[in-house]
């Protein structure tokens, strides 16, 4: 696959952050997945930490890997969080929720220590939107939430924001780890990602949004023969 060693090189450079003892916030997705790897290995070796996985998914890749894992509601703290995205720009600003996940990754990321997000080059942009932003949506009234996501949009200054539910190949609504809907929302560009979140927030049937601000303190961006870490 396309950009698999990038990934693998900055999940590499991520075990860097990790120490004995460490509780960890397991991220989600293809890139994470590299990171869940390289952790069992090191488990396997002797390395002690418990893991709190950000989706169904990561708990049963770190399940079937040997990781140990802590039940959320028994965490204490969480002394660092490795995730992907789908974008990061110039600022540590995020959009994440590709693969459905993001209510879950944002309430790890928030309640962590430190959050690094590792990525491949395809996901290092200068302005946030060309993935289209995914908002997490109840079920109820979601059509209704629909035309007020796309009027929050506009009022951040989205110029041109198309919103859609997302759907899997049976053409039924995918179903988050919550029970909620995804909307994807193509903006091309958000201008003021800091104003999209909150006008976002605001929106009655919005559970959460794919706009991370504030929250990655480090981003590694994998190459072909190592990585680039930036600190925010
Ligand atoms: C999951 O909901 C997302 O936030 C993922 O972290 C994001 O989609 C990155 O996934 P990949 O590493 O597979 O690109």
């Amino acid at each position: 696959m396309a950009g698999e060693v990038e990934k693998r090189n900055a999940a590499i450079a991520a075990m860097e952050f990790v120490e004995d003892g460490m509780t960890l916030g397991l991220g989600t997705g293809s890139t994470a997945k590299h990171f869940v790897e390289l952790l069992a290995d090191e488990v396997a070796d002797g390395l002690i930490v418990r893991g709190v996985p950000t989706s169904a998914q990561t708990q049963r890749l770190a399940e079937a890997h040997g990781i140990p894992l802590l039940p959320v509601e028994q965490v204490q703290q969480i002394h660092l969080t490795v995730d992907g995205a789908d974008e990061a720009d110039g600022q540590g600003q995020l959009i994440k929720g590709g693969g459905a996940a993001l209510l879950r990754e944002k309430i790890i990321a928030n309640a962590s220590d430190h959050m690094v997000v590792i990525a491949d080059p395809s996901k290092h942009v200068e302005t946030l939107g060309v993935f289209p932003l995914p908002v997490e949506v109840t079920q109820f009234g979601f059509t209704i939430t629909a035309k007020k996501v796309f009027d929050a949009l506009k009022g951040s200054d989205v110029a041109r924001p198309n919103v859609g539910l997302r759907q899997g190949n049976d053409g039924q609504p995918i179903i988050t780890d919550g029970g909620n809907y995804i909307l994807d929302c193509k903006c091309a560009v958000i201008p003021d990602a800091g104003a999209t979140a909150r006008a976002l927030a605001n929106v009655p049937g919005v559970v959460e949004h794919g706009l991370f601000i504030g929250l990655a303190r480090t981003v590694i961006i994998g190459s072909q023969d190592g990585a680039s870490i930036f600190e925010y």
